[in-house]
């Protein structure tokens, strides 16, 4: 067993960070090619390691469950969505509250949306023009968060809604600039200047979601029908092994979370898909192909299983995945991997992107290829958009459902074009890595 740490460039902190704010997919790409399957970025004996092979990250996810804490409760995830978020939970409880919101987004009930996603689609394109060019985000972005939005209280209308989606969205489009994003990383940036200040509008505008959020759990306390299926009425419903009830604060913490986690990502994806439907011809041809071979008596669910739409899906979250590493695997006691010894402390980093562009798994991985996960299976350590281990995304199947019924929704409706041939470049978005903001299509 070797005892020295894996290698590790040699980059000044500052420029390694910006890098990773400006050009996230570079930073990775440029290690990778420089150091391989693990590398190692930090000066301390308990460095942040990015992984990127599959064996390495196989024994990560199925570590035993004490070897590592991942709950991302510090710094800026800590702030946003609280303590009591699931992401930041960790043993017992973590567990616990993973069991509990595990079923609605599984089985019957995540079937039960699909009717749904559908109408939500249609509504929101209904007011698209035929020759007008449109932003493809806020779109995708309007779906996702009211599909969200009806799961988590089970209703999308009325005024508390409206402007709950209104604030949601000018505070998560708070970070779509690099700029912003920035703030993330540098906590001395975090600056209450008021209204003038980045940091200060966004706080006004957290202080005013998390108002809406208190409200809508007092009135329904206040209502005590408790009859309804959202997840606000499970969780109001649960009790920990004592029997006491979720506090107002818990609930807050964990409603945001899904808020938050169930739309942002989806609508990233989606967009993603849009754009590389039509910018492949012939990915658009055999999808409407399949679709069109369907009939008119096709169900919702008979759309959901075709081959083709799942596998666009698939290579979409493979060639760019929105979020590009997994959550941090913190270790609590001396553990060796890939030939090297690590100290507790040491931070992993199951790298997404790079596994999703290895050579040997995926050839020419740059190239946009659905018929990729038609050939063959991959395992959940080559494929991994959702993460996996213990913290695998809860919401996993929602979002595939989702994707798949608002594209076909989409194509079943409309004839889309893009405005220019020119290939999208990824930017990041906060902690995401998403299709520029300004990008448009245009009904043809
Ligand atoms: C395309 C869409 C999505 C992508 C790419 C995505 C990706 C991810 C990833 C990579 C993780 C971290 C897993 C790990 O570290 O092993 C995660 C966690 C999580 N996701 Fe998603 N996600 C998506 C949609 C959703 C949706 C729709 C929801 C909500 C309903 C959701 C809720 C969560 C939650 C609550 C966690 C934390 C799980 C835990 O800590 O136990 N996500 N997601």
């Amino acid at each position: 067993m070797v005892t020295q740490l894996p290698p590790r460039p040699q980059t000044p902190q500052l420029l390694r960070v910006l890098k990773l704010i400006f050009r996230p997919l570079d930073y990775l790409e440029d290690y990778q090619k420089q150091y391989g399957d693990i590398f190692a970025v930090g000066k301390s004996k308990t460095p942040l390691v990015y992984v990127n092979h599959p064996q390495g990250i196989q024994e990560i996810f199925n570590a035993d469950k004490t070897l590592f804490k991942s709950g991302a409760g510090v710094g800026f995830v800590g702030f946003l969505l609280g303590g009591n978020s699931l992401v930041a939970l960790e043993g017992e409880r973590h567990q616990r509250e993973r069991k509990l919101l595990t079923p609605p987004f599984h089985g019957e009930r995540l079937r039960n949306y699909s009717q749904l996603i559908c109408d939500i689609t249609r509504q929101v394109t209904e007011p698209l023009e035929k020759g007008k060019p449109f932003l493809v985000r806020p779109i995708m972005q309007e779906i996702t968060l009211k599909v969200i939005l009806e799961a988590v209280f089970g209703v999308t209308s009325g005024e508390r809604y409206t402007k709950l989606q209104n604030l949601l969205g000018s505070m998560l489009e708070f970070f779509n600039s690099p700029r912003n994003a920035a703030i993330i990383f540098f906590s001395s940036l975090q600056q209450d200047w008021g209204n003038w200040s980045p940091w200060g509008r966004f706080l006004r505008l957290k202080e005013k979601v998390d108002q809406l959020i208190y409200e809508e759990i007092r009135e329904r306390r206040k209502q005590g029908n408790f009859s309804g299926s959202d997840i606000l009425t499970l969780l109001m419903l649960a009790t920990d092994e004592e029997g006491n009830p979720m506090t107002d604060e818990e609930l807050h913490d964990e409603l945001i979370t899904l808020l938050i986690a169930g739309h942002e990502t989806t609508a990233s994806s989606l967009t993603w898909a849009l754009y590389w439907i039509h910018y492949l011809p012939e990915v658009e041809e055999k999808l409407r192909f399949q679709l069109s071979n369907l009939g008119e008596n096709a169900s919702l669910e008979d759309i959901a299983k075709l081959p083709y739409l799942n596998a666009v899906c698939c290579e979409t979250l493979r060639i760019y995945p929105v979020i590009v590493s997994a959550f941090f695997r913190v270790l609590q006691s001396p553990f060796d991997l890939m030939g090297y010894h690590f100290e507790p402390g040491t931070a992993f980093i199951p790298s997404i992107y790079l596994v999703h562009h290895r050579e040997d798994i995926y050839p020419n991985p740059k190239q946009f290829k659905p018929e990729r996960f038609l050939e063959r299976q991959f395992s959940p350590y080559e494929y991994l958009p959702f993460g996996g281990g213990i913290r695998r995304c809860i919401g996993m199947e929602l979002a595939r459902l989702e994707m798949k019924l608002v594209i076909a929704s989409i194509l079943s409706q409309f004839q889309l074009q893009l405005l220019n041939n020119r290939p999208l470049k990824p930017v990041r978005r906060g902690l995401t890595v998403a299709p520029p903001n300004n990008f448009k299509m245009m009904l043809r």
